[in-house]
């Protein structure tokens, strides 16, 4: 796969990881493992931006970095064939970040939506972290120079912030860029967003119009990657509902959250689309429906369940996986490190 085009993302080794996060972001990983060679990175470094308590510290960390990494196996990420690493064992990613606070520009972080919803009222308490996360996350793709970085609509901001970085980077070294073989003078690419398909924007079970959450207090508004059967089974059964029974175009479903949301997860999980799904079960009741997405779930679910796991309960394999994903990641940071450096014009060893 000598030619082929690069993908990077990252997931945050944050709390558990759940249905939206395998609809959203995993499943669509999983794929791309045909197209493209791909980074699939823990970013631990952006989990620290928080306060320690809102990542549990240190204990915790070493947890869930070791669950996300089980969810990607499980989930059917090659880690031989592709890079399956946690981020703060590759420096590249903090240094380059260091490089990139001094091109990016003050006013462009001030307008991070993300940002300004994480800080809340009390901004001047934010860490320096939580504000510089753009920074890092550009720094994470340009340090493989991937070209393309498969993301949720709420990443889409940090995504074109990298680009603009490296447009600037490309733009401030111009000459020194093309000293050193560049000829185009474009030495960090303009990295593009692969966005997911509108159905696999998973919402609350307890509520269709907010979006499914690791925060939310109610373990009944999400089902976890490691649920068992049982507890996917009376999740789904309790999923809010309205009393109409289901329609049979897609367009009844405007107005109905929750009935969008169910029929959603079930195309997304069978590999169908709404429509087709709704010519099967329009104009039924829900109980009916709930039955086959219960099977649904558990028989595609509970696998991924059983098999994360079984990788929990062996963090010495999950950790030399991740060992040796850093370490071939750590062989690409390099070369892109040294160039920069000698870019910039930092002096160093030959
Ligand atoms: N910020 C991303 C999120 O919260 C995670 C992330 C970090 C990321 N670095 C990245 C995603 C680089 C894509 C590319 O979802």
């Amino acid at each position: 796969m000598a030619n082929v085009e690069r993908v990077f993302s990252g997931v945050q080794p944050t709390g558990n990881l759940h249905l939206g996060n395998y609809l959203g972001a995993i499943v669509n990983f999983v794929k791309l493992q045909e197209t493209y060679n791909c980074l699939y990175c823990v970013v631990d470094l952006h989990a620290i931006t928080q306060g320690v308590d809102v990542w549990g510290g240190p204990s915790q960390l070493a947890r869930t970095t070791r669950e996300v990494t089980a969810a990607f196996i499980a989930a059917g990420i090659d880690p031989k064939k592709h890079i399956v690493f946690n981020q703060s064992q590759v420096s590249g990613h903090t240094e380059l970040t260091w490089i990139f606070n001094c091109v990016a520009r003050v006013g462009w972080l001030s307008r991070m939506t993300q940002f300004k919803e994480k800080a809340g009222k009390d901004r001047e308490n934010a860490s320096v972290g939580l504000y510089d996360y753009p920074v890092l996350m550009a720094a994470d793709i340009l340090l493989y120079r991937a070209t393309h970085v498969p993301v949720g609509e709420d990443q889409k901001q940090h995504l074109e912030l990298s680009r603009d970085i490296a447009q600037k980077f490309n733009n401030d070294f111009g000459d020194s860029i093309r000293g050193h073989g560049f000829n185009e003078g474009l030495f960090f690419p303009q990295p593009e967003p692969l966005i997911t398909g509108p159905a696999t924007r998973v919402m609350s079970l307890r509520d269709g119009t907010k979006k499914m959450s690791k925060s939310d207090p109610s373990d009944y508004s999400r089902i976890n990657l490691t649920d068992d059967a049982d507890t996917i089974a009376q999740k789904v059964r309790k999923a809010k509902t309205d009393p109409e029974p289901l329609p049979s175009e897609e367009k009844g479903l405007e107005i109905r959250p929750e009935a969008d949301n169910l029929v959603g997860i079930f195309a997304a999980l069978s590999g169908r689309n709404k429509a087709d799904v709704l010519r099967e079960f329009g104009g039924g009741q829900f109980s009916n429906f709930k039955n086959s997405l219960v099977e649904l779930c558990v028989t595609k679910l509970s696998p991924i369940a059983s098999e994360m796991k079984r990788l929990v309960a062996d963090p010495g394999y999950v950790d030399a996986v991740l060992v040796d994903g850093a370490d071939r990641a750590r062989a690409i940071a390099d070369e892109t490190m040294k160039l920069t450096r000698d870019i910039v014009g930092f002096i160093r060893k030959r």
